[in-house]
């Protein structure tokens, strides 16, 4: 089977047709979609009418399940997520800040999948930022002053128990099945810049302010310009590639290249996708 591999022509992102995900894959098959996912960063496959069992297959041909530790899954299921905010739901939208998921483990997921389930007819697009482009065009000055630099992640600014998914916000109403807990505390070193292990090409690594809290050897006062700053320049307009969302379409994209967040603008309507994060194969 030959895929058919349609570039987004925006920053990065690339369309893959010619191949149904709802029955097991060829191994050479597995491999042009693993090459075509780290030159393009986040594919997306339309008209992919996939079950659970579906996603899950699909996301073990690249690597093992993640451990998402502040998600209850789904029913029946351990490693699947929903992302899911109803109708009539008055809670903030969930992850509209830019990240790389779970970037303050030890060892993050490499990939995350997430399948269309149910999609509103407007809004709730996602966003990608190429941070390997973002570190290409970098002014000399920023880069002088990340090059070398560790980064302090941690999730305490989302799932502290006392923070934005504590009690308050599941009594306004928060559909997500979100567990905020103490180990939100912990915190993680990975460098700012560093080489994609697979690619080896240069790139940021993670989001300042959502999981990035801090610079090691640095006061919160002097990281916090820093982190302003770098966070300006990773989420540039020109880094970015927007993604418009259909029911049925499977999105799996690369945590080592890219930043995503959520967007709204679907207010009255549901939305939910299924998640799964993938880590390296063991
Ligand atoms: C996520 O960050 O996993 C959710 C993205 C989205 O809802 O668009």
């Amino acid at each position: 089977m030959s895929l058919t591999i349609t570039p987004s022509g925006q920053a990065c992102g690339a369309q893959i047709t010619g191949v149904d995900l709802t029955v097991p894959l060829s191994p050479e098959t597995v491999q042009e979609i693993r090459d075509a996912w780290l030159a393009h960063h986040v594919l997306s496959f339309p008209d992919q009418s996939m079950s659970d069992d579906d996603l899950e297959r699909f996301s073990q041909y690249f690597g093992s399940y993640g451990h998402d530790p502040f998600f209850g899954p789904i029913e029946g299921r351990e490693h699947i997520a929903a992302i899911r905010r109803e109708a009539d739901e008055q809670t903030p939208i969930f992850a509209e800040s830019w990240h790389s998921d779970w970037s303050f483990q030890e060892s993050p997921p490499i990939a995350t999948c997430l399948l269309g389930i149910d999609i509103p007819p407007q809004g709730g697009d996602t966003l990608f930022a190429n941070q390997h482009l973002a570190y290409e065009q970098m002014p000399p000055e920023l880069k002088a002053k990340l090059e070398g630099r560790i980064g302090i992640h941690s999730a305490v600014l989302g799932y502290a128990p006392d923070g934005p998914f504590g009690e308050k916000d599941k009594a306004n109403g928060r559909s997500m099945d979100i567990r905020p807990s103490a180990e939100a505390y912990e915190t993680q070193q990975h460098p700012l810049i560093r080489n994609h292990p697979e690619t080896g090409r240069a790139g940021i690594f993670g989001g300042a302010f959502i999981y990035i809290i801090g610079i090691e050897g640095m006061t919160d006062e002097e990281s916090r310009p820093v982190l302003e700053e770098l966070m300006a320049w990773q989420s540039r307009p020109e880094f970015v590639y927007r993604h418009a969302w259909q029911q049925n379409m499977l999105v799996m994209w690369d945590n080592r290249s890219v930043l995503h967040r959520a967007t709204g603008g679907y207010e009255g309507y549901r939305r939910e996708l299924h998640r799964v994060t993938i880590n390296a194969a063991a």
